[in-house]
């Protein structure tokens, strides 16, 4: 089912209900391989990925924060997206949102659902940090940072496209007014 770039972000929508099914290993890498095709400050590629499919390690990155990350556990697999902050300390988050976005749209346009989950600024139930919570339970290097997670999954729900933003408002030519 390929989809035309125009198309492909005009019906693309966040899945957080996914069916049984699995992905497979070779769309998975796929998946992952569009992210390493992002571009990066200075060509610095010091992003890693983190592919999680087993259902007990689905359901701990679920219980990371205590809202909005739950359906996780339903997920095929998930990706902890990291960056090397030391490398890129200017634009590790920047290079490391690129590359899930490369991630997701690839997804997408493979009939994949996929969901963003914000992990870099909240807290686990214990008080430490999402991030930090997820790089010590998934033995994550203290030289990278977690950036976000993405759940991936068949979807099991229908979405129906946004509308665009507000082009008069939001769009502005020359100066802003
Ligand atoms: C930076 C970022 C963080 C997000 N964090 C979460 C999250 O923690 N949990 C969640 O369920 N969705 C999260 N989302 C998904 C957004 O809620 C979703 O993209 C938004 O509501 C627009 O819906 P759409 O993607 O279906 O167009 C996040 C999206 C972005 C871009």
């Amino acid at each position: 089912m390929r989809k035309l770039f125009q198309n492909l972000i005009e019906k693309r929508r966040s899945y957080r209900k996914y069916t049984d099914e699995k992905v497979s290993k070779e769309d998975i890498e796929k998946i992952v391989k569009a992210g390493l095709l992002a571009p990066a400050g200075k060509n610095n590629k010091h992003w890693e990925f983190i592919v999680v499919q087993k259902p007990d390690l689905l359901k701990k990155l679920s219980n990371a924060k205590p809202v909005s990350a739950e359906f996780i556990s339903e997920a095929s697999f998930a990706v902890i997206v990291c960056g090397d902050s030391t490398i890129n300390p200017n634009t590790w988050i920047e290079d490391a949102t690129i590359a899930a976005t490369y991630m997701q749209l690839q997804s997408e346009e493979m009939g994949i659902g996929s969901c963003w989950v914000h992990m870099r600024t909240p807290t686990h139930e214990s008080g430490i940090m999402s991030c930090e919570f997820i790089k010590s339970e998934f033995n994550i290097p203290q030289y990278l940072s977690v950036e976000c997670v993405l759940s991936f999954g068949y979807p099991n729900e229908t979405r129906e496209a946004r509308e665009y933003g507000d082009f008069n408002k939001q769009v502005h030519f020359e100066t802003y007014e």
